[in-house]
């Protein structure tokens, strides 16, 4: 396994899973912070997904930043591109959320404007806590109806969710702690409402070429500041965390 070391603020090495979830932990909120990766070239997909450009640390850092989430939230292209399974965390992480107060599992929240999804997937049929679903008011009635049968329908906005709206009612229902895990269409439409806290990127030490989508598509120019809070390094890969300055 690649160790993770701190490079900066104060170098650290070897972290262990405890001191990545301490060094990572959200603020009690409302928060909401996306997680990302991208090729030093800027590519956040290698044959249409991401996976193939992590390694076991941005593997291990991903699952483990879910750990201390209310809500895990995603695009229903990340869904259905990633093949997306029911939400649930392994047996040590129930017990360090139950110890922290916090519930046993993350809600999952998932936006979809086309409400184009199964319910008998096993992101619904198998969760261990209702999902959220996020959506808009044109959605015909009777996909909205099936999608109600297995999770919980949420409307706001016009053509597009309204992010800010969203939060709002997921720190309503209790989700003040929300990790996005994308993908690009849901952080360009979170960056230009300026409703993103802080962001993970994993830069990925390789040069990919080709004409993959960066980690943000659409929407329009929303300069945002950022502010760099930590830099970890495991071997030649980069994990940089940064806050909305
Ligand atoms: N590099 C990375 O870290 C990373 C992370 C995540 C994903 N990805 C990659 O990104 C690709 C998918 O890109 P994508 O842009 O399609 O992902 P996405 O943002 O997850 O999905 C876009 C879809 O999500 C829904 N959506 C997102 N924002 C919305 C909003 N504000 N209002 C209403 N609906 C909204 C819509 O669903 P409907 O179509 O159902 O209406 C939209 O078509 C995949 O190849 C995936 O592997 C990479």
């Amino acid at each position: 396994m690649t160790s993770i070391d701190r490079l900066w603020p104060d170098p650290e090495g070897d972290l262990d899973d405890e001191r990545l979830l301490e060094l990572t932990r959200m603020p009690d909120g409302p928060w909401l912070r996306m997680n990302f990766i991208s090729s030093i070239d800027g590519a956040a997909t290698q044959d249409g997904r991401s996976g193939g450009l992590g390694d076991d640390a941005d593997r291990r850092l991903f699952g483990l930043l879910r750990w201390d989430a209310d809500a895990v939230l995603v695009g229903a292209g990340t869904a259905r591109a990633e093949g997306y399974a029911e939400l649930r965390v392994a047996h040590d992480a129930v017990a360090w959320r139950i110890a922290r107060g916090l519930p046993p599992q993350p809600t999952l929240v998932l936006v979809s404007a086309s409400l184009d999804l199964d319910p008998d997937d096993r992101m619904f049929a198998e969760a261990p806590v209702r999902p959220v679903v996020c959506t808009v008011p044109g959605v015909p009635s009777a996909r909205r109806d099936r999608i109600a049968e297995v999770a919980d329908v949420v409307v706001t906005g016009g053509s597009g969710v309204d992010p800010q709206a969203l939060r709002r009612e997921l720190a309503a229902r209790g989700l003040r702690r929300v990790h996005a895990e994308g993908g690009p269409t849901l952080f360009a439409s979170f960056l230009e409402a300026g409703a993103v806290d802080a962001l993970h990127l994993t830069l990925a030490p390789r040069l990919q070429n080709g004409s993959a989508g960066r980690i943000v598509r659409g929407g329009t120019e929303a300069p945002t500041g950022m502010r760099l809070e930590s830099v970890l390094r495991a071997g030649d890969e980069l994990l940089l965390r940064y806050t909305r300055s």
